[in-house]
């Protein structure tokens, strides 16, 4: 079964694969309507699952069109539509759905229902965000900053702010895409210790940019922090707004990335997010093709 639950968890390989195959499919569609069927029909026949227990703008559309363009069908699910919210477990509603889809993609809180997910399920389960990573957005991400910039192999890519689950996914892609990261945030957001190994913490953001081919921020409270929590995050957060004296600091030619949604002139401002070295929209959409090349790769299609 091929999942695609992280990105320590898929062999370097097949990643670099995944990002040719997306550019690839990217480049053959140019041009057409967006609900066009790419002429081979790679999904025809396949019954896809959006799972959301959260909210999600660009994961949900952008699977949901990514299935129809390869000539598959989807169903959306709420987390608060199925019995997994009244108690079935998890790995029962896996076992229960894999009898009636090809593919799950899951969006959840904790961790461990993503894995129960994938231990259960008898299709591939794909991760569209859990409190801990997300890690298609880091391939999209690593997609359009080659598209933009070239090979990430070897960059500096710095992240300011919160050392989040978006965070966590860009550590696990910078050993696998052997580019160097550097965390910039204040103590108490360090990532989490698991991590540790993977990217140095420079605690001074100008200092921290120096040199830096990739600038990326996220929200400072994401969806699992409680909102109780939002003052002292923002207190603890402000000093690393990527603002355009940050911009400033890092290479020329820097990028800069935010998986969104943003608040606006809180993590970055507005001019930064869209100013000339900004690319947020063409990460956002990445997504789709990047998507499209992970279902197909555990579909094996
Ligand atoms: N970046 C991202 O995953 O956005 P959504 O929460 O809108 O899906
Ligand atoms: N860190 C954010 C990312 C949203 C796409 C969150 O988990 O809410």
């Amino acid at each position: 079964m091929t999942h695609f639950l992280d990105i320590d968890q898929t062999p370097q390989s097949q990643l670099r694969h995944i990002i040719s195959h997306a550019q690839e499919m990217k480049t053959a569609r140019a041009g057409q309507p967006k609900g066009a069927i790419d002429h081979d029909r790679p999904l025809a026949g396949h019954m896809v699952a959006l799972i959301f227990e959260k909210p999600s703008t660009r994961t949900r559309v952008s699977f949901d069109v990514g299935v129809r363009q390869m000539g598959g069908e989807t169903m959306v699910i709420s987390g608060t539509d199925m019995q997994l919210g009244h108690g079935e477990t998890i790995a029962d509603t896996a076992r229960v759905l894999s009898r009636y889809v090809d593919l799950i993609m899951i969006r959840t809180f904790e961790e461990q229902t993503l894995l129960d997910m994938a231990e259960y399920a008898t299709v591939p389960v794909i991760n569209g965000l859990t409190n801990r990573t997300h890690p298609c957005q880091i391939m999209a991400d690593i997609m359009t900053f080659e598209e933009h910039n070239g090979p990430i192999a070897g960059k500096k890519v710095v992240w300011s702010g919160d050392g989040n689950n978006v965070f966590a996914s860009f550590a696990h892609a910078a050993k696998q895409f052997d580019f160097d990261l550097v965390f910039t945030g204040p103590e108490p957001l360090d990532p989490e210790p698991d991590l540790k190994g993977l990217y140095t913490t420079v605690r001074d953001p100008m200092q921290a940019v120096q040199g830096a081919d990739l600038i990326v921020t996220d929200t400072w409270v994401s969806m699992h922090d409680p909102q109780s929590a939002r003052e002292r995050r923002h207190n603890q957060l402000r000093g690393y707004q990527v603002n355009d004296a940050l911009m400033a600091g890092a290479n020329p030619d820097a990028l800069f990335m935010h998986c969104l949604p943003a608040h606006r002139d809180d993590e970055a401002t507005s001019s930064v997010m869209d100013g000339p070295q900004s690319v947020i929209f063409d990460e956002a959409e990445n997504r789709l093709h990047v998507q499209k090349a992970i279902m197909r790769h555990c579909l094996g299609v």
